[in-house]
């Protein structure tokens, strides 16, 4: 009863590739019922049509989360065909590595409209729904980069950042709702998104050495800790930030 997430309504962001593809793969398996979002339409209905072939209850919209008009549309979808919500999973995101004095306006735009604006709207767009469910929740997806130094690039780690501070004001916001928000913050984890800097043989060995589990992650164990925190057993559990990392964030001298 308190290990799964059968009835549940999830809308995730991203679900096609990396972290968000392993989270949906989860959220199925684990009973829920799953709205996709993601920009490459084709790639979208392939993977729908993959999960409807094997029974799933999903449904994917092809949207840019990184842009008003689409995360407007994909909210008077839902509408008008009549879905229920009962957990959010903010995921969509992305990068450029740069040092601060190289970035254009654009680029630096582009990455808090992607990973961070369109956070804060889609939760707030989710609220009339997710108000409605007997137990709501939200999970965005930071990254250990919001927590501490590291070679990201500043706006990557200012956005990661600030999402851990919109969850905990959230949290405190909407618990009287019974909306609970939490989030997940990652060190490195296998995905299209980082696949290539690891063709870089130093920089992996420079990140395997800083890791205290002295590989990287999956993202299904990123997946695992997102759906515990949607289930009844995480029920008191809201405003908290996890750090998905093998141990790097505890890791002084
Ligand atoms: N991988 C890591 O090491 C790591 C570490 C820490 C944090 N994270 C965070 O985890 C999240 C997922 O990362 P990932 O590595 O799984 O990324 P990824 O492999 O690049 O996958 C990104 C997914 O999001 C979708 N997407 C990207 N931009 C979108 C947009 N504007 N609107 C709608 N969908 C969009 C992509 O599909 P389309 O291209 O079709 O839109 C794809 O399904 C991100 O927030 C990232 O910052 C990742």
């Amino acid at each position: 009863m308190n290990w799964n997430l059968k009835g549940k309504h999830a809308l995730i962001s991203g679900g096609t590739r990396g972290i968000g593809l392993a989270i949906a793969e989860e959220f199925l398996q684990l009973g829920a019922a799953i709205i996709v979002i993601a920009r490459d339409e084709k790639y979208l209905a392939k993977k729908i049509k993959l999960w409807k072939d094997k029974n799933f209850p999903v449904d994917g919209i092809a949207a840019d989360v990184s842009t008003t008009s689409d995360r407007e549309r994909v909210f008077e979808i839902l509408k008008q065909k009549g879905i229920q919500l009962d957990i959010l999973i903010n995921n969509a995101g992305t990068n450029i590595r740069k040092k601060v004095k190289e970035y254009s306006d654009q680029e630096y735009d582009h990455i808090f409209n992607t990973n961070l604006h369109s956070t804060f709207d889609m939760c707030r767009r989710a609220y009339p729904l997710l108000q409605q469910s007997k137990s709501a929740s939200i999970v965005n997806i930071s990254s250990v980069a919001g927590l501490t130094h590291m070679r990201t690039g500043a706006p990557y780690g200012m956005t990661k950042a600030a999402i851990v501070q919109l969850t905990r004001n959230l949290a405190v916001e909407w618990a009287p709702d019974g909306i609970r928000v939490n989030c997940i913050a990652p060190w490195y984890i296998h995905t299209p998104l980082v696949e290539k800097l690891f063709e870089n043989q130093s920089y992996l060995r420079e990140v395997l050495d800083r890791t205290p589990m002295g590989r990287i992650g999956e993202a299904q164990e990123v997946a695992a800790a997102v759906a515990f925190f949607c289930m009844p057993g995480a029920s008191f559990i809201t405003g908290q930030c996890l750090a998905v990392d093998g141990g790097f964030m505890v890791k002084g001298f």
